[in-house]
């Protein structure tokens, strides 16, 4: 049997992830599911009608779904679900201010989830997005591998953009990391970045490295202000669409993401960016990076900062 990808949320980030999805052609099926009547089976049919277009056979499935359950059989036997559900910021928002009422929405969606797809991993990508995997675990009670979040993989592409707009080079020359929470505590990892090969620091100053890692960690802002009326998609849901990928073919390919960590790093039981390897159970194995003292005790920041947080949302 083919795959199965659900995506819940079929605002800007679910709908271009699940077209980014279906544009792989890798799946049997893409299910994507919202609250508002009609706008999930619209954007399917929209979507179903560019597949001669662009060349393939993924077939979207749209269906509207109510809080109590309603129309989630729709998701039953999904390998993987994307839960983008949940209120996006506005200018002068920080992610946390949507704590409470996007708590309220994927803790809904989780526990539909948990009852009409089981088996699914789920990748998490509402904001804030360390807590929000979190209760996702609680709300499923899920196994904590078959959880996780984006934010890893979109924060290190944004690093990586700027570094190769400043140094005018292509951005495949370019590698960077950034680890920790997808938020303040973000920790960009320069002494783990390169450009073609060559560490960082050798090819740009140290203010011009803490100019964009700053940068990097108001990434998210500085999109928000422009726009006036959501959040960043794009560059999100490419981060999103590829750990799904990743699941669906087992590849074990090794990516930052938001998982459950037991002991690396010297932190315990928190969800955390960090490095893993991506496979059909969700989180394989965390691999550890090199880190410089500065850059551990970062990490370890982080984690106590998100640690806080994650215990608040229990209640929730
Ligand atoms: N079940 C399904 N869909 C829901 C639910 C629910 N319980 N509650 C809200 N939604 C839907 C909304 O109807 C809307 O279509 O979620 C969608 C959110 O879409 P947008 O407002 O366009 O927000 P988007 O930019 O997609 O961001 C979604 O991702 O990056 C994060 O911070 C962002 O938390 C936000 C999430």
């Amino acid at each position: 049997m083919g795959k199965k990808v659900t995506v819940v949320g079929a605002g800007f980030y679910g709908a271009t992830t699940a077209l980014r999805l279906a544009e792989y052609d890798v799946f049997e099926t893409v299910v994507l599911t919202d609250i508002i009547d009609g706008k999930s089976e619209g954007l399917a049919l929209d979507m179903n009608q560019s597949r001669s277009i662009e060349g393939f056979e993924t077939r979207i499935v749209g269906k509207t779904t109510g809080v109590d359950g309603s129309g989630y059989e729709v998701i039953e036997g999904s390998d993987i679900v994307v839960i983008t559900a949940g209120l996006p910021r506005k200018p002068g928002m920080s992610r946390m201010d949507l704590l409470e009422v996007n708590a309220k929405i994927v803790r809904g969606v989780a526990e539909n989830v948990a009852k009409f797809a089981p088996n699914a991993v789920i990748i998490t990508v509402s904001n804030p997005l360390d807590e929000m995997t979190a209760l996702t675990q609680i709300a499923s009670q899920f196994p904590k591998n078959r959880v996780m979040g984006q934010a890893g993989m979109l924060d290190t592409a944004r690093f990586t953009n700027f570094v190769a707009e400043e140094l005018d080079v292509p951005v495949s020359s370019v590698k960077t990391l950034t680890l920790g929470s997808h938020g303040d505590t973000m920790v960009p990892v320069p002494s783990q970045c390169t450009v073609n090969g060559k560490p960082l620091a050798d090819v740009m100053d140290a203010d011009k490295i803490e100019e964009l890692v700053v940068r990097t960690r108001n990434g998210g802002a500085e999109v928000v202000a422009l726009l006036k009326t959501g959040s960043a998609y794009y560059a999100p849901s490419a981060a999103a669409a590829r750990m799904a990928k990743a699941v669906a073919q087992d590849s074990g390919e090794a990516m930052p993401v938001c998982a459950w960590v037991d002991g690396e790093y010297g932190v315990s039981g928190v969800y955390l960016g960090v490095v893993a390897e991506i496979g059909a159970e969700g989180v394989k194995k965390i691999v550890e990076t090199p880190l410089t003292d500065t850059e551990l005790a970062g990490l370890t920041e982080a984690a106590e900062a998100v640690r806080a947080k994650q215990a608040d949302v229990a209640q929730m």
